[in-house]
């Protein structure tokens, strides 16, 4: 039963069979983390756009976007998963959330901005756990360069300062090919020319991450280390993404590459080329910041607010360590089916961000009835104060954080499967 119409930032819109977008979501809609001085994703933002300081930099470009905006102009096939209902949050067939800021590409370009970021929220159903969460922040960059000699001229340029730049410092890159027949050069470019925009390319890109994390790993003892490889979007080409080593373990950040042509035309620069990224501003603000859980960037709590200041990186001092506490259900599914993005989105419409992960731990087909069951681990665990709902089953309010109590865990779980068999229909075992 849905409602005929959704108001979202203060407009009306009507739902159909497509509609999917949660409670959960348009309660984040509006709350423009990346707009905030203090707030680490704000920080972190104005800190790339002191870094690329020559770029104008855009934000406050409505969520809101057609999905020939954010998939068909950029390339995306009429098959590509990324469509599906169970990746991406419609509002009715003709209007989605952007899952990325490179759904603004061609109205940038169009502009005439030759050099440009533009950060805003992104939207996709995704898995739960300290590193997902269905909204989070990009900064999209791109720089256009004239495809004749005068760019040509510009690239050299720019390129012998920025490896002078770059020779100077202690940062281990592991780089790949410019180009390879799984990563091609499109026809437009002459070979050189498409070399000297990915090697502008990968010198402006090594040099943010030297300027963002070079003084917490890039000391002599332990040299930041950085790995391109290769990668595949529909609309770049070559594309590439990096990852930078920290903790032991190799994270993706960003994912980048040369603007295919179609960009360029759909733009009307159709004698330009580009290069273009989009980086994941939670994942390197989880490791500059040292931010355990995705979920803290959304806290209203002020001992997690207060601890941030304009300009600065500092190390978040955790204030909550309650154990978590996790219940298991298990359910026959429906005979049409269910995605697990279905279920995690009704874990966290039902109990909020008192959800820290939820794994598939068991799926087993019954052999003579060909019915399947799975089994859902659901891990509770309070980051601060309660963030229930109010329009679902209850709504708890505790101005303290404080472990959540075996009676809470129990209501709140039970709540989550009256909402799987009322939503679902599916039988409980
Ligand atoms: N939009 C891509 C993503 O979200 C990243 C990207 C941006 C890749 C720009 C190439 C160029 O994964």
């Amino acid at each position: 039963s849905r409602p005929p119409t959704l108001t979202l930032l203060g407009k009306e819109y009507p739902t159909d069979e497509k509609t999917n977008i949660t409670p959960a979501i348009v309660d984040k809609l509006g709350r423009n983390l990346y707009l905030q001085p203090s707030h680490p994703i704000g920080i972190l933002r104005s800190l790339i756009e002191s870094h690329f300081s020559n770029f104008t930099a855009h934000s406050g470009f409505s969520p809101i976007v057609t999905p020939a905006k954010n998939f068909d102009d950029l390339g995306f096939p009429a098959d590509h998963p990324g469509r599906a209902l169970s990746d991406s949050y419609y509002i009715n067939n003709g209007l989605m959330l952007r899952t990325h800021t490179s759904a603004h590409e061609v109205e940038v370009f169009a502009r005439g901005d030759r050099r440009w970021l533009l950060t805003s929220d992104v939207y996709r159903r995704d898995e739960i756990d300290s590193t997902h969460y269905p909204v989070f922040h990009q900064m999209e960059g791109a720089r256009v360069f004239s495809s004749s000699q005068e760019g040509i001229d510009e690239l050299e340029a720019d390129n012998a300062r920025l490896s002078e730049h770059l020779a100077q410092s202690n940062i281990v890159i592991e780089d790949v090919p410019h180009s390879s027949s799984t990563n091609p050069i499109p026809s437009v470019y002459a070979t050189d020319h498409a070399e000297r925009m990915v090697r502008n390319l990968k010198l402006s890109l090594n040099s943010l991450m030297l300027a963002l994390f070079g003084g917490r790993a890039g000391s002599a003892e332990e040299p930041l280390q950085v790995r391109w490889i290769e990668a595949y979007f529909p609309f770049t080409s070559p594309s590439f993404e990096v990852e930078v080593f920290f903790h032991g373990k190799w994270i993706e950040i960003l994912g980048c590459g040369l603007v295919q042509q179609r960009t360029m035309q759909l733009a009307n620069i159709p004698h330009d080329v580009s290069w273009a990224f989009g980086l994941g501003l939670e994942r390197i603000a989880m490791i500059l910041f040292a931010i355990p859980d995705i979920r803290l960037f959304w806290s209203t709590d002020s001992r997690f607010l207060e601890q941030f200041t304009p300009g600065n990186i500092t190390t978040f001092r955790p204030y909550s360590k309650y154990p978590p506490s996790h219940r298991d259900v298990s359910f026959w599914f429906p005979s049409e089916g269910l995605h697990d993005n279905d279920v995690f989105d009704l874990v966290r419409d039902t109990v909020g961000d008192l959800a820290e992960d939820v794994k598939m731990i068991d799926s087993f087909t019954h052999p003579k009835t060909q019915r399947t069951s799975r089994c859902y681990r659901i891990n509770y665990r309070s980051m601060d104060k309660y963030v229930c709902k109010p329009l679902i089953l209850w709504y708890i309010d505790n101005p303290f954080a404080r472990s959540l109590s075996g009676d809470e865990v129990n209501t709140l779980h039970a709540g989550v499967i009256t909402r799987l068999k009322e939503k679902f229909g599916v039988e409980i075992r």
